[in-house]
């Protein structure tokens, strides 16, 4: 096993402590689990049981699409028992498999890619989550869990700076973005649908920026784009003024915070998954990484080829977590300095995967 997914695995195992057993000779159909969090809780799983954590082995389903190409760590781990894997569009599956729980983290998910692919992106988040939906109504998991995002809320005005879960966003129906955003947002409204009439026990998760090792260089959000430049000798270049804000947090944290949420019995709930720790700029972002990398490159500013690229790019992104802490526990502890850190290492032993 990867030793910086394995790492990562361990800090789950230690914050989630006697909830790791209810997990117990489960079986996890996993969605999306090529994809950066597919990555990180497929790691738990088999952690679970390779550190003898749980009383009886949990069993993997691992699905996605590869359309990116089945990643290196899943070719060297597809011949354990204890993981399946299944190669299809989560829109077209014929049948699904029965399991005690389910995960939906399949969906485009960096910005660049949903503006290029928008049909693909609302199916996933819409047909392939009511296919999982009715799947689950028939074959009724223990819990399932939906992969929203912070975007629900678009561009929230200052007011709502942190953003509750009761904030009902200022987002656009039509603009570049909304493929994404519309889309999670009528997801969420499907699952509180399959709750109050099928009670399908499924609940929401509203990641904010999720960081750490498994996000491709290639991929084309903020932190591998700059890590790209900088690791390769280059100045770092931001494709705006630099002065919108985000809140980072760090992978081991936001698994710890969905796997209690599964794990909670707060069907048809939204909850944002995030840090509360300071907002950062983008342009204090590249500095951070330039120092955890002690190169010597610059920041420069260019403005991109692409007219839409800041189309209802919202501001400001930083959650109110009060919810999570209060209803699920949920306790961020990394510091982004510590998160920064571990993501260069895992960029100098993975520099050639893209
Ligand atoms: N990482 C974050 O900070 C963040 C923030 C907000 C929301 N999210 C949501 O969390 C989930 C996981 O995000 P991620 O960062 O791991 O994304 P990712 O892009 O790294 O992974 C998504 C995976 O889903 C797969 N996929 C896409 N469409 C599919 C389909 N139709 N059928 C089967 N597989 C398909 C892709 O091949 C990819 O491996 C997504 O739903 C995303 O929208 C993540």
């Amino acid at each position: 096993m990867d030793k910086h997914y394995l790492n990562d695995a361990k800090n789950v195992i230690v914050g989630m402590d006697k909830l790791n057993e209810r997990f117990s000779g489960k079986t996890i159909l996993m969605t999306g689990a090529a994809g950066f969090l597919g990555t990180q809780f497929v790691h738990y799983f088999l952690a679970l049981n390779d550190q003898r954590v749980v009383s009886a082995p949990c069993h993997v389903v691992a699905m996605d699409n590869y359309l990116r190409g089945v990643p290196e760590w899943l070719t060297i781990l597809q011949e354990r028992k204890d993981i399946e894997v299944i190669a299809a569009d989560i829109v077209r599956l014929a049948t699904y498999p029965r399991a005690d729980f389910i995960i939906h983290a399949a969906s485009v998910a960096s910005p660049i890619f949903y503006r290029k692919y928008p049909i693909e992106t609302m199916d996933a988040n819409i047909w392939g989550l009511r296919q999982l939906l009715d799947h689950a109504r028939s074959n009724p998991p223990e819990s399932l869990l939906f992969f929203s995002s912070s975007e629900i809320y678009g561009d929230p005005d200052s007011q709502h700076i942190p953003t509750d879960e009761n904030y009902r966003g200022y987002v656009s129906c039509t603009g570049p973005r909304a493929c994404y955003d519309e889309s999670k947002r009528f997801g969420e409204t499907l699952c509180v649908a399959f709750w109050n009439i099928h009670h399908v026990p499924v609940k929401i998760a509203r990641p904010f920026n999720n960081y750490g090792p498994g996000l491709r260089l290639n991929d084309r959000r903020v932190l591998p784009d700059f890590f790209r430049d900088v690791l390769n000798n280059r100045d770092v270049m931001i494709l705006s003024d630099g002065r919108s804000t985000r809140t980072f947090c760090y992978v081991s944290d936001a698994i710890e915070g969905y796997l209690r949420l599964i794990l909670s019995h707060e069907n048809g709930e939204s909850f944002n998954i995030g840090t509360d720790a300071p907002e950062v700029s983008m342009a204090d972002l590249a500095y951070m990484v330039i120092r955890v990398c002690g190169k010597d490159v610059k920041v420069v500013r260019k403005v991109s080829k692409d007219a839409h690229y800041l189309t209802d790019n919202p501001q400001r992104r930083c959650p109110d977590i009060a919810k999570a802490r209060q209803r699920l526990g949920f306790r961020p502890k990394v510091l982004l300095k510590q998160g920064l850190q571990q993501m260069r290492d895992y960029y100098l032993d993975h520099m050639d995967d893209g």
